[in-house]
């Protein structure tokens, strides 16, 4: 029997801070969550045009108790009821990370439980296990988020390999960019998605990069520096650029290489599941496009609902539940690991 209570259920109770989100979950049996508790940053950081790290800690040092508070309440649970006490403890900011690692520690230890941390990539990759019960590895996944992009064979529960990653700047930090270069503000991701529907995905040609030594492997600085470059041109010509076909075509150039490589590994790995994952997995014509492959090659296509896309704990949860299932426990010792590498324990 894995858990205490006698029941045969595991509830984790799971705590998330590597950016800007405090968060806290209660989670049953890794699929099922209880409650998601999310106290967003976003607010305060838009002031600054992007996460600023000193302030992310504080507001996570000030957020936490209530979060974790508010996740036991709304689960109708007590600490009593928790079997396991999950904590993203890597890759992230170290200073945030630290408040939800150190917060953790002390709370299975006050209360006597085994203590999981979790890595965040993993975590998103097992936000797809919340709302796809069928889904089971083995399977492919795409990471896109703020601070990854991956392109990742999954072979079992926590068992990774990375088959592709960005040489330079996330998905989500191109799309963060671009957008307040266009004027649209922080977080731009969601803000970029909704200013391209109006916009002409084919009015600028933008760069699409491909690594000739590593056909997997992405690089967005180059997308980036060329939507800069256009805007610079605009400018010294006296010229308005329409901001909803800037948006609409750097989003299809970051989508046809996202989709491309995926597909090229489906092809050659021989994937029938694919999973997307991280904040720009909500991005409307990321999925629909992913959606259009998919369908092509015969492949089930799995995505979490947006409120799972972006930084929560369920998906901690959920990860933790199977790392906890797998054996793994960590002692007083864990410590934030800021550049932790996927499948490190
Ligand atoms: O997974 P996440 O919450 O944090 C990290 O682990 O980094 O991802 C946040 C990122 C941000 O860059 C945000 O702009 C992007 O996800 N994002 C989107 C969308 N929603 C969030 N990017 C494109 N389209 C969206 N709809
Ligand atoms: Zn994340």
């Amino acid at each position: 029997m894995l858990n205490g209570n006698g029941n045969g259920d595991v509830l984790v109770l799971a705590v998330e801070s590597s950016c800007d989100e405090t968060a806290a979950a209660v989670v049953k049996n890794g699929r099922e969550v209880l409650s998601n508790i999310i106290s967003s940053q976003i607010a305060l950081h838009t002031l600054y045009g992007g996460v600023v790290p000193e302030i992310a800690s504080r507001k996570h040092i000030e957020k936490i108790s209530q979060v974790i508070e508010e996740a036991l309440l709304e689960a109708s649970v007590t600490l009593d009821d928790i079997d396991v006490i999950g904590v993203t403890y890597g890759p992230g900011l170290v200073g945030a990370l630290l408040v939800g690692v150190a917060e953790a520690k002390a709370i299975a230890y006050a209360a006597n439980k085994p203590l999981v941390g979790v890595h965040h990539i993993e975590g998103h990759i097992a936000a797809n296990f919340i709302e796809h019960r069928e889904l089971e590895p083995p399977f492919f996944s795409l990471v896109v988020s703020g601070g990854h992009t991956h392109l990742v064979r999954v072979k079992d529960y926590g068992k990774f390999d990375i088959i592709g990653r960005t040489r330079d700047d996330a998905a989500g930090e191109a799309f963060d960019k671009v957008a307040r270069a266009i004027g649209l503000g922080y977080p731009g991701g969601p803000k970029i998605d909704q200013a391209a529907k109006k916009g002409n995905p084919e009015a600028i040609i933008f760069p699409r990069a491909h690594m000739a030594d590593s056909p997997y492997d992405f690089s967005f600085s180059g997308v980036k520096s060329a939507v800069l470059n256009y805007l610079n041109g605009c400018r010294m010509k006296g010229e308005e650029y329409c901001q909803a076909d800037v948006a609409a075509s750097f989003q299809r150039a970051v989508t046809d290489v996202l989709v491309e490589n995926a597909m090229g590994a489906a092809e050659e790995f021989h994937v029938d599941k694919f999973a997307l994952a991280g904040g720009v997995a909500s991005n409307s014509a990321l999925r629909a496009a992913m959606k259009t492959a998919c369908e092509k090659r015969g492949i089930k296509l799995y995505y979490p609902s947006p409120v799972y896309c972006t930084d929560n704990a369920a998906m901690i949860g959920a990860a933790a539940y199977y790392e906890y299932r797998d054996g793994t426990r960590h002692g007083w010792d864990l410590n934030a690991v800021p550049n932790l590498k996927l499948g490190e324990r």
